[in-house]
């Protein structure tokens, strides 16, 4: 048994009442054991003072490419379709073994670094098993998947995969991964979209993921280009054609979704489809900006997603959140995203995206011990001490504020130094 103990913190529960207190935090094994003032220390293999730090829970974000880490930089000025064909199929058509587990430990340690705890990630065709090697010794939390692509005259000939192949691959690496270290990681299926996906695949898909109870993870109507193809191929709209395959339910997570027609939003809400909003990639890559004010008022499921590191430059969810809120403002006004809203996105709004708001998303005693402890005594942020530390976090505060990152109840980053799962204290 190992035991933590974080004292004297500003601890940021997002509980149902989002109550913030001053004390202490005893973590037993994976999970919060206790939370109160003046807990026992005797026991702690390690004690962490925390005074003058805010604890909150890690980051959830629920549309990730590890695989993309590598392409930073790459096709900095594109739209989605021709950076997609020109740069991003290319690169990930020339990955290997070593590639796929370098991109994915950078973007992890990225992650981890900047107080993520839980991705939902989108690997590439090949390889994909050296991205949950990488997950595997992290300790990241991780729902991911090889991406499926059956279909597509521009898809380069090394990323093309022939439906059975890729649906056979996608099993055999479910069969590996799925639940493995009690759950830390999961398996999705993950066709790209519906542009590179045949209906047999889908609807294989649709077989699958009700078979193993698994997450579906796709792209969904990001690009107006990419919505006229879906349109003349599929004679549908696109979130329309994934229910249509039955695809639409509380286990599909659909990044983007900038361009909702109100069937696409009706389906949404009403079949429980969650929705990753990633707003540094929507601008990046000039794909628009979401409803998000307006689908969160209909009671929408929507999280947040750095994207792949070429669509946004950095995957640090602080530039996310700071993004999802000043985006709206001059459309909506000043109170459309607010900091809470945003910060509920980031922590509990991504929990439930993945079916794990009993096990994580607030700081609660049972709950995961999946905690980010942040210094917000930094020259950026201080001395506000009558600011709202929410607001202070998703306004001012930076990646540079996280001192410790703890998944599973395991310190993963201490003072920016990480540690892989075979140097744990
Ligand atoms: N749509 C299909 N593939 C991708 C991808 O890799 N990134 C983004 N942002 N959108 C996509
Ligand atoms: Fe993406």
């Amino acid at each position: 048994m190992s035991t933590i103990l974080i004292q004297n913190a500003q601890i940021v529960t997002m509980n149902a009442e989002e109550t913030i207190v001053t004390g202490d935090i005893l973590i037993e094994n994976d999970r919060i054991k206790e939370i109160g003032q003046g807990l026992h220390a005797a026991s702690a293999d390690k004690i962490i003072d925390a005074a003058n730090h805010t604890v909150i829970p890690g980051f959830v974000q629920t549309h990730i490419h590890l695989c993309q880490t590598l392409f930073r930089g790459k096709g900095d000025d594109l739209e989605l379709m021709d950076w997609l064909r020109k740069r991003i199929w290319p690169l990930e058509a020339a990955h290997d073994q070593e590639s796929i587990y370098y991109s994915a430990m950078l973007g992890i340690g990225e992650l981890v670094e900047s107080g993520t705890t839980t991705i939902v990630d989108m690997e590439t065709v090949h390889h994909a098993d050296f991205a949950f090697q990488a997950i595997a010794e992290s300790g990241i939390r991780a729902v991911s998947g090889k991406v499926m692509m059956d279909k597509g005259s521009e898809v380069p000939a090394a990323l093309q995969e022939k439906t059975a192949d890729s649906i056979q691959q996608s099993v055999d690496l479910l069969e590996k991964w799925d639940q493995f270290d009690d759950g830390r990681i999961q398996y999705a299926f993950s066709p790209r979209f519906v542009v590179s996906c045949t209906e047999e695949l889908l609807k294989e898909v649709k077989v699958l993921s009700d078979k193993y109870k698994t997450f579906v993870h796709t792209h969904a109507s990001e690009n107006k280009t990419e919505i006229e193809i879906v349109q003349q191929e599929t004679g549908m709209r696109n979130v329309v054609y994934l229910d249509h395959l039955g695809l639409a339910n509380d286990r599909l997570i659909l990044a983007h979704c900038i361009w909702l027609d109100e069937e696409e939003k009706r389906i949404i809400k009403e079949k429980g489809v969650h929705v990753s909003h990633c707003p540094g990639s929507n601008l990046k890559l000039a794909s628009g900006i979401a409803e998000t004010p307006h689908l969160l008022h209909n009671h929408a499921s929507v999280s947040l997603g750095a994207d792949g590191a070429p669509c946004n430059n950095n995957l640090d969810m602080f530039n996310e959140m700071r993004l999802a809120a000043l985006i709206q403002k001059p459309i909506h006004g000043p109170t459309a995203m607010d900091a809470r809203t945003v910060f509920r996105m980031a922590t509990i709004g991504g929990a439930k995206a993945v079916g794990l708001e009993t096990e994580i998303g607030s700081i609660e005693v049972g709950k995961k011990a999946d905690i980010a402890i942040l210094n917000l005594q930094n020259f950026h942020t201080y001395p506000s001490y009558d600011v709202d530390p929410v607001s202070r976090i998703v306004y001012s505060a930076t990646r540079a504020d996280v001192v410790t990152t703890i998944i599973n109840g395991r310190i993963i980053m201490e003072n920016k130094i990480m540690r892989t799962m075979d140097k744990q204290i």
